[in-house]
Parts: structure tokens; C-alpha cells; sequence
């Protein structure tokens, strides 16, 4: 039976696209499982006039395709309150005050409070210095603030950010949001890793040939042209989402299930990157941005879509060869890839094993070993294996042994929001392991600079630019999934 929490969630940026289309709905499935029941509240606050009536309305209407009725529905929306409100502006951090203790009052919270941050990072401080300022933050409950990205736009600037935020709330108190974290598949790599000898054994240099990582999206940047303008592929994915998977596959085995142990390591294999300058970038890492196709026609370039500037040189893509330096990995080349406008929604990692010649099989004959995390949008891992043909002649091919969680797995943002609730920031990025993050990432675009590398333009509806699969060919490899 799960076990009910207290606590008022305050959410800034609550008439947003994230709130309607993720929180809401995370809500109210940890409340169907029970993890919410009566003693929850939500004040939603934003810059817009809305009333109470009007965002319940909204929250109602957010979690259509998942309420189990009509009047549950109903009920779970009531503990939702709206205020409009200026984050500048310390007469609504007052009124906010009255509020929040009003709810916590009605609905027993016992002073539990959850800040969520769903703004631009620029307000980050300002708000979080008037939630202290304003006593909005309790003495009697736990005080947590959840926070979004972008956290910054570099290493600098994220820094600045976080102190910032540091002013207001303690290290333990932060809980930043990477939605990958959350997501049921990138768990089960650690379970995968450590929990089964047979993998553990060998997923090192000795056995690994190669490592691929691919985020590949069909969408384009859609409404977000101006935040993607500041952004692109190389801030918007691989700063957090692409680190953060490769940290995990490249991370030694934390010395327990615990969320500093499992960060020690997660920080240590991002400082072990081997770093990348103007020597070796164009070797290393390709940038693309995405063109009309030639099958499509209402699919715009990027450089014609809303709010992009017309010569934006903004990459829609990238795709790189990382490396290691640490003595378990050297010499096995980690490529990632990620990119708008691509074939298909896909995220996967596949671990390539050596293909091992014997004289009783030979290399040609046998296939690689190869094992498919599939993350998005299906679940599921796949083994490939050689395994005998069925039939006199013994001859071999290639099987795939599959697996597919059910269903029901969790949703990212139920999960997190759950974490948030116990306190178990496991699943949460740790300014360690940001501040790491931001400076293999600015070494990459300062390198991009000072090269003055290509920004290579491919068709939409394909896989990004050639040289993207060159970074493979010139190593004699191939990407699994193409
Ligand atoms: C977000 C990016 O962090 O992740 C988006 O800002 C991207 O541009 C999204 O579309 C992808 O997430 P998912 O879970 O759909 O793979």
C-alpha cells in the first residue's frame, strides 16, 4: 500500500506547456496510486489573470486521457489553488504567504513545501531569494526546491545561477530535473550493469568494441524557435540527457545503492572525458542543421521556422566520438548522436561487444554480440546472439533475445516528483555533476569556434549529415540503428 504524503507544492509556471502536459498528470497518477490523497495542495502561479475555477478547470482538463472518472478527477483538481503573480514583485510573495499557510492549515501539510521552478533560469535566484525572504519557507516541514532546465548557458553562468540559488536553499534542499533520470529504462541500465556477473565481467575495453548512444527526434524545434535559438542540440540534449547516459554506462560501481555513492562515480566518469580542443574537434564531433525534404513539403528548414533567424548557424545536431581516459575504457570510442528532424522518435544505446575470430568460427561468420537498451518511445532491451540455423547443415545466424517491460512501468515525472516527495535525490543531477557537464560541453563549443567548424546541412526525415556516419566508418564501425 503506498504510503500517503504531505505537502503543498508550489509551482512556478503553472500555466506553462510543461505543467499542463507532464505535472499535472504526474500529480494526479501519484495520487490515483495513493502517494497523494487528501493531504496535498497545489498553488499554481504564473504572470496570467486566472481564477480558481478557471485552473482547476485546466488541471481537470490536463489528465483527461488518464482520470479514472469524471468525479475523481473533479475532486483531485479541487486542491489546486491559482494565484497571478509577478516574481519580482514581494507584495505577491505576501499574499503567496497567506496562501500557502491557509492550504497547509486546511489540508494538514504539516509545513511540507515543494518550490517547482518551471521558469526561465534568470528568475532561479530572484524567486528563491524571496521564498526565504518572504518566510515562505517553513520551520516545522521539509522545504524543497525542484528546478528545470536550462540551468545556464555554460559552465560560467550556471556557477553564477547556483549561487545564487545557494543564497536561498542548501545543496540538500535543490533537487534538479533531468526527465531522463526518470525514465524507467535508464534505471534498469544500472540494474543490468550491476546486478548481473555476466555483464559486469566484461563491460570493459577488453570486451566492449564500441558504445552508441542515440536521442533521435522527428519533431522539429515546433513553438520553441526562441529558446532553441539560444539553445541548440549540443545545450538542449547533450549537456544533461547524453551526459548524463553516458556517465552512466562509463561509471565504475558505486560502493552501494546510495544517492552519494552513485554520484561519486557518476562525477568521477565525467571528469575521466577526454576533453576536446581545435586540434581534435573536427575528428571528433559533427555538428548539422536540418533542411526542408524533398518527400515532404510542409516541412520547413530550420532557418524557416518561427522565431529562428533566418541565418541562424544554430546546430539541430550532433553527433560525436567521446573517449575515456580512464584505464577501463581507453581505446573504446563512445559515439552519440542526437538531432531534431530525424528519421524517427528513437532513444537507444547499444553496447557493441569484440567479435571474437576463432578457428572453429570465424570472424565473418559471426555476428557481434550486441546489446540494445531501448529506452523511447517502446521499452525493452534486445540481446543479439549467434545461435545455430535450425536444420542439418550447421551454419549459423544471427537471434535477438527481447525483452519488454510491462506497461504500467512509472512515467519520468511521476517517478521524479515521487523522489522529490521522499527526499531521495538519487535521481536528481548534483551541481558536481552539472558543473562537470557545462565544461566538456563549452570545451566542445569553444572548439567548434576557434576551428571554425562546418555546420553541415542535412534533408529532414534522415539520419543528419554523412559525416556523422564517417565518424564511425573512418574506425570501422556502422551505427545499429539506422
Ligand atoms: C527536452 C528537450 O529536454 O527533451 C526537448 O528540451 C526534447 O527538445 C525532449 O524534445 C526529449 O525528451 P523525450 O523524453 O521525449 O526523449
Amino acid at each position: 500500500m503506498a504510503q500517503n504524503k504531505k505537502a503543498l507544492f508550489i509551482i512556478f509556471g503553472g500555466t506553462g506547456d510543461l505543467a499542463y502536459r507532464k505535472l499535472y498528470p504526474a500529480l494526479y497518477k501519484l495520487y490515483k496510486k495513493n502517494y497523494l490523497n487528501e493531504n496535498f495542495a497545489v498553488i499554481g502561479t504564473a504572470r496570467r489573470e486566472w481564477s480558481d475555477p478557471y485552473y482547476q478547470e485546466v488541471v481537470y482538463d490536463s489528465i483527461q486521457e488518464i482520470k479514472k472518472s469524471d468525479e475523481d478527477a473533479k475532486e483531485f483538481a479541487s486542491h489546486f489553488r491559482y494565484q497571478s503573480h509577478n516574481v519580482n514583485d514581494t507584495e505577491n510573495y505576501i499574499s503567496l504567504l497567506k496562501l500557502a499557510d491557509e492550504l497547509d492549515e486546511e489540508y494538514d501539510l504539516e509545513g511540507n513545501r515543494v518550490f517547482y521552478l518551471s521558469v526561465s533560469p534568470s528568475f532561479f535566484g530572484t524567486v528563491s531569494s524571496h521564498l526565504r525572504a518572504e518566510n515562505l519557507i517553513t520551520e516545522n516541514g521539509f522545504n524543497r526546491l525542484i528546478i528545470e532546465k536550462p540551468f545556464g548557458s555554460d559552465f560560467v553562468n550556471s556557477d553564477v545561477l547556483n549561487n545564487d540559488i545557494l543564497e536561498s536553499f542548501s545543496e540538500e534542499q535543490i533537487y534538479r530535473i533531468d526527465h531522463y533520470l526518470g525514465k524507467e529504462m535508464i534505471q534498469m541500465l544500472l540494474a543490468l550493469r550491476f546486478g548481473n556477473p555476466l555483464f559486469k565481467k566484461i563491460w570493459n575495453k577488453d570486451f566492449v568494441s564500441n558504445i552508441q548512444v542515440t536521442l533521435a527526434e522527428d519533431m522539429g524545434v515546433e513553438e520553441r524557435g526562441a529558446y532553441y535559438e539560444q539553445s541548440g542540440a549540443l545545450r538542449d540534449m547533450v549537456q544533461n540527457h547524453v551526459l548524463q547516459i553516458v556517465s552512466f554506462l562509463y561509471m565504475d560501481e558505486p560502493k552501494s545503492n546510495d544517492s552519494n555513492a552513485i554520484r561519486k562515480v557518476k562525477v568521477e566518469a565525467l571528469r575521466d572525458l577526454k576533453i576536446i580542443n581545435k586540434d581534435n574537434i573536427n575528428h571528433n564531433f559533427v555538428r548539422g542543421q536540418y533542411s526542408s525534404s524533398k518527400d515532404n513539403l510542409d516541412i520547413l528548414d530550420y532557418v524557416s521556422e518561427h522565431e529562428v533567424d533566418p541565418d541562424s548557424t544554430v546546430e539541430t545536431f550532433v553527433a560525436g566520438k567521446i573517449e575515456s581516459t580512464h584505464e577501463n575504457w581507453k581505446g573504446v570510442p563512445l559515439y552519440i548522436r542526437t538531432g531534431k528532424r530525424m528519421k524517427a522518435k528513437k532513444t537507444q544505446i547499444d553496447i557493441v561487444f569484440k567479435n571474437d575470430a576463432t578457428t572453429f568460427f570465424p570472424a565473418q561468420e559471426v555476428k557481434e554480440n550486441v546489446l540494445s537498451i531501448h529506452i523511447g518511445p517502446d521499452e525493452g532491451l534486445s540481446l543479439q546472439l549467434n545461435n545455430k540455423k535450425i536444420g542439418h547443415a550447421f551454419e549459423i545466424e544471427p537471434i535477438h533475445l527481447t525483452y519488454q517491460p510491462s506497461a504500467d512501468a512509472p512515467e519520468d515525472y511521476e517517478r521524479l516528483i515521487l523522489s522529490a516527495l521522499t527526499g531521495d535525490k538519487t535521481n536528481f543531477v548534483h551541481w558536481d555533476e552539472l558543473a562537470e557537464s557545462w565544461k566538456y560541453i563549452d570545451s566542445i563549443r569553444e572548439a567548434w569556434t576557434n576551428a571554425d567548424s562546418p555546420l553541415y546541412l542535412y534533408e529532414a526525415n534522415t539520419n543528419g549529415p554523412k559525416e556523422a556516419n564517417e565518424l564511425l566508418e573512418n574506425d570501422n564501425n556502422y551505427w545499429i540503428w539506422n
